[in-house]
């Protein structure tokens, strides 16, 4: 018989700490998120690092959840969108409200996703144009095809000014 090897971790997230004693230890950070921690909202689309849903930030940097051990994640303060408001007084940050003004979402599947990456990619310092940001949202896929909306809510939030002429799709 085999037994499941399992390795004892304490997450950081969103200011508060989890203690999980005995977790599979080959548990994705974004598995832990959702069925240990009951933090539903980053998202599993594919699993496999190549749509952005799951996007999370690690350190103020983002990661794909999907792609991180949830056991190589314990010395890092993990922020979800469920903790992104934090320090914004009672109301949204001003990400999540962009989002909402510019209708960056339909389904809003990817949304939560797409919102901590573009947390990142400010911390970053990559806004500084339509097309950078572009570029550095492409690991965010929208399904939906939202994406000139998500491109100008994280321009206003950036105080990026958008070119004038059609969006890419
Ligand atoms: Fe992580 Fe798609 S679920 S990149
Ligand atoms: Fe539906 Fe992006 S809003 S996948």
């Amino acid at each position: 018989m085999t037994t499941t090897p399992t390795v004892s971790v304490t997450l950081h997230v969103n200011g508060e700490a989890f203690s999980l004693p005995a977790l599979d230890s080959r548990t994705t950070l974004l598995d832990a998120l959702r069925e240990h921690l009951k933090l539903t909202g980053s998202k599993k689309g594919c699993g496999l690092g190549m749509c952005g849903a799951c996007t999370v930030l690690a350190d103020g940097r983002r990661i794909k959840s999907c792609l991180a051990l949830a056991a190589l994640y314990d010395d890092k303060e993990i922020t979800t969108i469920e903790g992104l408001a934090r320090g914004s007084g009672a109301g949204l940050h001003p990400l999540q409200q962009a989002f909402i003004d510019h209708d960056g979402f339909q389904c809003g599947y990817c949304t939560p996703g797409q919102i901590m990456s573009a947390a990142g990619l400010l911390r970053e310092g990559h806004a500084g144009s339509a097309d950078e940001i572009r570029e550095f949202m492409s690991g965010n896929l929208c399904r939906c095809g939202a994406y000139s909306n998500i491109v100008a809510a994280i321009a206003e939030v950036a105080e990026t000014p958008l070119e004038s002429g059609p969006d890419e799709e």
